[in-house]
């Protein structure tokens, strides 16, 4: 019983492979889930709603008003689980990408807050065509969960990619799933920085600053529990995570940081530079405890070198690079020079100005700038979700780039 009580909501379009749907209730219901299915016009050429209903003991919805009764699409949308729309057509797949609303099916994907897992059917033309290509990286871009077509005998009489997947293999998309077994970034590896540095001055004291590591530390097992292998570089911070796939080195100073990266960012398909560095130290380190002597003391720094910037020079198309931005004053426009300047894919902004915000909290309120889209403003919240929800951003980056 891999889906134990799980609500899923299972949307049917018009295609051939709709026929393949009652036997795909069967499945779900075998798992433990308790189904409700909605049903397009087109839908209903191709498989009885009477069969669906009869399987999944509820009546199979196709208009959003039944004569006299209401289907509330909103109450349907929020008592899913998971919506399931297979077969997904040409049509709906359009649909679903630009937020029309025509039908109940529509209606219940635009009220759910669930995860969406899409399985479409068509021929391979229409399959590989550029606007549907596109539709379908706009619907992964939103989140949703593209369960990939089957190459075979198709409907026309050709042969080719485009066909529903198998039941079977939709229930085994859901059992991975809901098993946290969805590992988009198995086989990755990843390069995260944390914490502080320390830039002695003498052999008792240093420059530094007040991250804690937290915030770093979070993105790096967000990463790890979507399956990345992490190498975690850190700064001196009393923080530490026990993930199983998290390796740490530990620095201190920023030269110590830079030389850890630049040794590993080469075998790393993603970095995200979430450390506090300093930009300068001293620029030389007395061998002796200073002496408080005189009424002045001069301190002579030189800049470090800017991790991110450095990596954003050698990086290659199948790298993606994030990093933060820590602001006071003109925070977009400060946050997105440094997406330019630092050649970044992403860069989370932090403004000191938010409640809640920056060092030493256990929430962040943060703004994802990435490269080519629109910024993303996100709610106060916990480090530990702001970090699911970049690593979530990043992840559809990469989707989009094509490099996972
Ligand atoms: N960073 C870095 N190496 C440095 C300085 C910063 O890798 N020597 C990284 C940080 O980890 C962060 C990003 O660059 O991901 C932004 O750091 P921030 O200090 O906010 O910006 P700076 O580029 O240093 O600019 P400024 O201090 O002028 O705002």
């Amino acid at each position: 019983m891999s889906l134990k009580g799980k609500k899923i909501v299972l949307g049917v379009t018009g295609s051939i492979a709709a026929y393949k749907t009652p036997q795909l209730v069967r499945l779900l219901i075998k798992a433990g889930a308790e189904v409700r299915v909605v049903i397009t016009d087109a839908a209903a050429l191709f498989v009885s709603p009477l069969s669906l209903a009869t399987v999944s003991k509820y009546p199979a919805l196709s208009s959003v008003s039944d004569g006299s009764t209401w289907n509330n699409h909103v109450e349907l949308g929020l008592w899913a689980d998971g919506m399931l729309i297979a077969p997904c057509s040409a049509n709906t797949l359009g649909k679903l990408a630009n937020g029309l609303c025509d039908n109940l099916l529509n209606a219940v994907y635009l009220s759910s807050r669930c995860p969406v897992f899409i399985a479409p059917a068509m021929d391979e033309d229409m399959w590989l065509h550029p606007s549907v290509q596109s539709n379908v990286s706009r619907l992964k871009g939103f989140g949703n969960h593209l369960i990939p077509v089957g190459h075979g005998e198709l409907a026309s009489g050709l042969t080719g990619d485009g066909r529903m997947a198998e039941p079977e293999d939709i229930l085994h998309y859901l059992e991975n799933f809901w098993e946290g077994k969805y590992r988009p970034l198995a086989g990755i590896k990843a390069l995260v920085t944390a914490g502080p540095t320390y830039e002695p001055i003498d052999p008792v004291r240093f420059i530094g600053n007040f991250s804690s590591g937290k915030m770093g530390i979070a993105v790096a097992e967000a990463l790890a529990d979507k399956g990345a292998q992490v190498t975690l570089v850190l700064g001196p911070s009393n923080e530490r995570t026990t993930h199983s796939m998290v390796k740490t080195i530990s620095v201190v100073t920023a030269l110590e940081m830079y030389d850890a990266c630049m040794a590993e960012f080469n075998q790393c398909q993603i970095a995200i530079l979430a450390a506090a560095v300093a930009d300068y130290r001293p620029l030389v380190k007395a061998s002796e405890k200073i002496k408080k002597n005189e009424t002045e003391f001069n301190l002579i720094l030189t800049k470090n070198n800017d991790i991110l910037a450095s990596l954003g020079k050698i990086k290659e198309p199948w790298q993606t690079l994030v990093g933060f931005a820590l602001e006071t004053n003109n925070e977009l426009e400060h946050a997105s020079g440094k997406l330019e300047a630092k050649n970044a894919d992403m860069i989370v902004l932090n403004s000191l100005k938010d409640e809640g915000a920056g060092f030493g909290h256990d929430t962040n309120k943060i703004t994802l700038l990435i490269k080519g889209k629109d910024n993303l403003d996100l709610p106060l919240q916990s480090k530990k979700s702001a970090a699911g929800a970049i690593v979530d951003n990043l992840i559809k980056l990469r989707y989009d780039q094509e490099t996972v």
